[in-house]
């Protein structure tokens, strides 16, 4: 899913399995059919972990526009276990309106919790160097909550 969305940086296989096995509470996968069609990788911030960082969020394309991310981020801030989540994080770029609509629709739900956008990584940040390199668009920071 994270290759087919044209969207994501593709992780290595490992990096998902570690996901997996370190951080499921908060992960999700939704499952239609007992078929993976959406997952969210997510993980609690160490300096304070009562924020949820969201890396990775799809839903196939076939299931979009079915409320699936928005059902997946509602478990994870709500059903994460301890401490309860009280702030999340992600970054999104200008060019994708429907990331933004998502996290933009999951604050009004949780309580019309306030969200900013700031700058985090630019471009040389995340871009690999030479010739061949792939330029990587701006990440913005996008901080939802604490809800109201
Ligand atoms: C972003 C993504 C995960 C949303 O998944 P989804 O299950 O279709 O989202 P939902 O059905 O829960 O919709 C959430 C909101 O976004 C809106 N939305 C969905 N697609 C949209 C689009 N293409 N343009 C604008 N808004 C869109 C929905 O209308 C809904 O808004 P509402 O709550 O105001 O009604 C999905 O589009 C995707 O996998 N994109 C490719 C990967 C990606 O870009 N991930 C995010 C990286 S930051």
């Amino acid at each position: 899913m994270a290759r087919d969305s044209q969207t994501l940086d593709l992780n290595s296989s490992y990096a998902y399995v570690l996901y997996a096995r370190d951080f499921a509470s908060t992960c999700r996968i939704a499952l239609v059919d007992e078929h993976p069609a959406g997952f969210v990788l997510g993980y609690r911030r160490p300096a304070d972990p009562s924020c949820l960082f969201v890396w990775q969020v799809a839903v196939d394309e076939k299931f979009r526009g079915l409320g699936l991310a928005g059902r997946m981020l509602d478990s994870l801030v709500h059903n994460s276990g301890e401490p309860p989540v009280r702030t999340l994080q992600t970054t999104i770029t200008d060019d994708n309106a429907a990331s933004q609509q998502t996290f933009r629709s999951l604050a009004k739900r949780w309580g019309n919790a306030p969200m900013t956008v700031t700058p985090l990584f630019e471009t040389a940040h995340l871009s690999l160097a030479g010739p061949d390199a792939d330029l990587h668009d701006p990440e913005r920071l996008y901080e939802i909550g604490p809800p109201m």
